[in-house]
């Protein structure tokens, strides 16, 4: 099954939006197989968003990131990666759509609540960046076989 790895932001922590969230990925179907809060460190930040260092807003992105306790997260399901993206929305509040966590509780295309990894390959490398292989747990969900129809051996 394919894995993605979800950051709660400083401001979905501290506007105690954790709940909420997190309500909304066991809702889903999606197995919570790792989770644990941190403050990140400056470094570990500028990894995760390297990509982005040349934008103009690197330097608020790591202040913000950096600003307050986060929930790291490692979900676990069938298209994890594409279903997270779906769930989380647009990158700015003001233009995810309603039904979507920014479109429902965000306004700002910086301060907006959460991360999703973007595909099966940076999904990988976060997840090795945050949690150590035995922090994943491995036993089957107990309503896996009611999430998927798993008749003929596979997860569909
Ligand atoms: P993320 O990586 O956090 O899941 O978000 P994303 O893919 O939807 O958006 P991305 O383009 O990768 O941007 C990374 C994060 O940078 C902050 N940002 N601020 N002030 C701005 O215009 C701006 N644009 C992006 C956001 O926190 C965004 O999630
Ligand atoms: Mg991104």
């Amino acid at each position: 099954m394919d894995q993605t790895l979800i950051i709660l932001k400083p401001d979905a922590v501290q506007r105690g939006l954790m709940g909420s969230v997190i309500h909304r990925i066991e809702r889903k179907g999606l197995s919570i197989i790792a989770m644990k809060m941190a403050i990140l460190s400056r470094a570990v930040v500028e990894a995760h968003y390297e990509m982005h260092r040349e934008k103009p807003f690197f330097g608020s992105l790591v202040k913000f990131m950096t600003s307050g306790p986060v929930v790291l997260m490692v979900l676990q399901g069938n298209h994890a990666v594409d279903v997270c993206r779906k769930l989380i929305g647009a990158t700015a509040g003001f233009k995810a759509e309603p039904g979507t966590i920014r479109g429902d509780y965000g306004m700002s295309a910086a301060n907006n609540l959460i991360h999703g990894s973007d595909s099966n390959e940076s999904a990988k490398t976060e997840i090795a960046r945050f949690f150590k292989s035995d922090e994943l747990l491995t036993c089957q969900p107990a309503l896996h076989h009611w999430v998927y129809d798993t008749s003929d051996g596979k997860a569909q």
